[in-house]
């Protein structure tokens, strides 16, 4: 991996930014351990199509099987650590005046490294929700029964997350629209940038004359528009960035 090298003028944009948004995926998990979507085809999705399991209608033909593949999924993110990029990214958002954080991830790690002004886009795996009236449930009765049932109408729990062919959560997808409108400076970070709504976030930030840097190891339908680019895994780069926006 060739050095990684944080021009001055990107430094003197963040240190000077009136108010920053970052976009996150599976890539900024992917040094906890937790497979991201595109190499997960070949990791825990290998065994299943992924519309197999993340699908109403996939609930609906076996509500058991989904619910298991999730509470495997659980375990494996519970089990996970947040990595140094998680954790530079809630000093970065303690350095900011104004600081939005976007992500696309289910996993909760942003949350456990100190993160907390966030927009889950795709919801959170350590949430659940019924299955019907669509409202969060923290507690129930275990029956042993799984999925478990819901304590006010007895259908289905369902995880509180967005499958394919589900509505983003219209309160955050409006907020993450906003804050990429108002925003000088947009980080997008560890996403394959192919999944809308999402991915308009960058390209609506550089329309309003916003300065987009993407960090990611591969490029993205992204990597050409942006003001600039860090080739390179978020674990390394983002501590990098923090440290030079720390001491420039
Ligand atoms: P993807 O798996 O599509 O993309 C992960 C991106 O992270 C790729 O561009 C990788 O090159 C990059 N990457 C891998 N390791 C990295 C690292 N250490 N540091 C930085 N980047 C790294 O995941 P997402 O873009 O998050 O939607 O996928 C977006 C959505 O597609 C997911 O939220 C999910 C899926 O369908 C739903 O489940 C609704």
């Amino acid at each position: 991996m060739s050095e990684i090298v944080i021009p001055h003028d990107l430094i003197d944009a963040l240190r000077g930014a009136k108010s920053v948004v970052v976009l996150t995926g599976a890539g900024v998990s992917a040094e906890s351990g937790v497979p991201t979507f595109r190499d997960a085809q070949t990791g825990l999705w290998a065994k299943f199509d992924p519309q197999e399991l993340a699908t109403r209608e996939a609930f609906e033909r076996n509500p058991k099987m989904v619910w298991e593949w999730y509470a495997y999924r659980r375990e494996l993110t519970a089990r996970a650590e947040p990595n140094a990029g998680h954790y530079a990214l809630a000093e970065l958002e303690g350095r900011a005046s104004n600081f939005t954080l976007v992500t696309q991830n289910i996993d909760g790690l942003h949350q456990r490294a100190g993160s907390r002004n966030m927009l889950e886009l795709h919801g959170n795996i350590h949430r659940n929700k019924c299955f019907q009236e669509d409202v969060r449930i923290s507690r129930w009765i275990d029956s042993g029964e799984e999925p478990p049932r819901c304590p006010r109408c007895n259908s289905y729990l369902r995880p509180d997350v967005v499958w394919f062919g589900e509505m983003l959560p219209p309160v955050e997808l409006d907020e993450a629209f906003r804050a990429a409108v108002e925003c000088d400076v947009f980080l997008s970070i560890g996403t394959s940038g192919v999944v809308e709504p999402a991915a308009s976030l960058p390209f609506i930030a550089l329309q309003k004359g916003a300065i987009v840097i993407e960090v990611n190891p591969d490029a993205t339908p992204l990597s050409n528009a942006a003001t600039f680019r860090l080739a390179g895994p978020s674990g390394l780069v983002m501590p990098k960035l923090v440290e030079a926006v720390r001491h420039k």
